[in-house]
């Protein structure tokens, strides 16, 4: 990995930073000296900062970045296509091949009847779109009263203002949403759980609750459940076995269609390039993937939806009053086509599956220290939530900011995490050896202690 031959002064980009208004940060808390970090270059699963540190990217950027940093394909395949056509849209009767192509192979990938894609430029309004898309297919069918959507706690489905309204409302604190179309259900957290239930009472519990709702609002008013397969930015919440494919059953006993939002764990993160069907047990009638499907390379998403509601769409006099200007860019669709090549022809879901396991024994291996309260997730998909108290599972004051003190010791010691209020979030590239497996799950260890002693000097142990 080489440092761009311009000279970066970190100072420098810190200055001309103050200009950009970050996502999801403390703006306040962003002024203090040292409080931001610049990345200037990225090659595999490491990233440098601008005072020259080599960090191994445990985030993938963003929960992204699936085929790693850097990957020539990707870069040629983007300026190839930008040589050849730079820009054309594919509204109206327009379209290009890029984007033409890129759609048919999401039709050949994704499970069951979903065959056509609406593209977009983020998960939000990939999430955003098959809400409204059903919204309108439901006013095709004559039944314009089917508007509320069902999420759960601890959901995340994006920050536009319907994508933010199906999310937790802790991430909306202070912010108005669209609040009045969406019913939220309990998180399927298996640790938060009523003590002395089992896993499988929780569930008959969620399902339950489910069924009241649906019995309280009336289906013939609800349009969507909509459900991350696995929770990822409210704390990375794996559902009791079973979960998915019970709600799924009985949102089509209720003409109520299920959304799942692959944003996160489309693409390999889970060892399969959708994880509702293959790892899950459901069929969704849309998917909403972005994030893995060019790996971050480009802004892209894709709401794929299913051959009967394009039908209902695309009947006689199916106006699609609904598009975006970059939908289906060509540089975009490029680098999905290059992205989706290498994940195939590397076999990373295979990939995935093997050291996915790997992955999980190394962080489950911290379940002995003080202050770990739970590892959990996946695959490629992985937290730690920290507790003050194992045995009661009391979290610690938000003001001691558990996971940042733990994700800024990684830090100091050459590895990303994603501090998560009470927890540590790890989503690296798909394409980690075992060796860096094992430098994580190190790093994290000696983290860890760190904090654990800040935490005893301070007295907040
Ligand atoms: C599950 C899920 N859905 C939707 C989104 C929103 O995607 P974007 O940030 O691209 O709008 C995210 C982003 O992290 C996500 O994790």
């Amino acid at each position: 990995m080489s440092i761009p031959n311009r000279p970066i002064a970190a100072e420098e980009i810190l200055a001309a930073d103050r200009h950009l208004v970050h996502g999801f940060a403390n703006l306040d808390a962003l002024k203090a000296d040292g409080a931001r970090t610049a990345i200037v270059a990225a090659e595999g699963a490491y990233v440098r900062d601008a005072h020259g540190n080599r960090l191994l990217d445990g985030i993938g950027g963003l929960w992204c970045v699936n085929v790693g940093h850097g990957r020539a394909e990707i870069i040629d395949a983007i300026a190839a296509q930008l040589r050849e056509l730079d820009y054309y849209s594919v509204f109206y009767n327009l379209t290009h091949p890029t984007a033409a192509r890129l759609a048919e192979k999401l039709a050949s990938l994704a499970p069951g009847p979903l065959n056509h894609a609406f593209f977009a430029n983020s998960g939000s309004v990939a999430n955003d779109s098959a809400v409204r898309i059903l919204h309108h297919y439901f006013n095709r069918l004559g039944k314009p009263k089917k508007k509320k959507i069902l999420s759960r706690i601890g959901a995340y489905h994006g920050s536009t203002h319907l994508a933010i309204a199906m999310t937790t409302p802790a991430y909306r604190e202070g912010w108005d949403s669209a609040a009045e179309l969406v019913h939220f259900l309990s998180s399927p957290s298996p640790y938060r759980r009523p003590d002395g239930m089992d896993e499988a009472a929780f569930l008959d519990v969620l399902i339950d609750e489910l069924e009241t709702a649906i019995e309280t609002l009336g289906a013939e008013n609800i349009a969507c459940f909509i459900a991350e397969p696995i929770m990822g930015a409210g704390g990375v919440i794996v559902p009791p076995k079973g979960y998915h494919a019970r709600v799924g059953e009985i949102c089509r006993k209720n003409d109520i269609r299920y959304v799942a939002d692959e944003v996160v764990t489309a693409f390999g993160r889970l060892g399969h390039m959708f994880a509702s069907e293959a790892a899950f047990g459901v069929q969704p009638d849309i998917i909403s993937v972005a994030k893995g499907l060019t790996s971050g390379y480009q802004p892209m998403s894709a709401t794929i939806i299913s051959d009967e509601i394009h039908e209902v769409v695309s009947g006689p006099g199916g106006l699609f009053l609904h598009g975006m200007t970059y939908s289906g860019h060509p540089a975009c669709s490029a680098a999905a086509l290059a992205n989706i090549a290498i994940l195939e022809r590397e076999d990373i879901c295979g990939q995935v599956r093997v050291r996915g396991p790997l992955f999980e024994r190394a962080l489950h291996a911290l379940a002995d220290l003080g202050i770990v309260g739970e590892v959990r997730g996946s695959h490629f998909m992985m937290g730690i939530e920290f507790v003050r108290d194992r045995a009661t599972k009391a979290l610690f004051d938000p003001g001691v900011n558990i996971g940042g003190r733990v994700a800024r010791h990684a830090q100091a010691r050459g590895l990303i995490v994603r501090p998560l209020a009470h927890m540590a979030v790890l989503s690296p590239p798909l394409i980690l050896t075992e060796a860096q497996i094992a430098e994580i799950g190190a790093t994290l260890r000696q983290s860890i202690r760190a904090t654990m002693d800040d935490l005893a000097r301070e007295r907040l142990l």
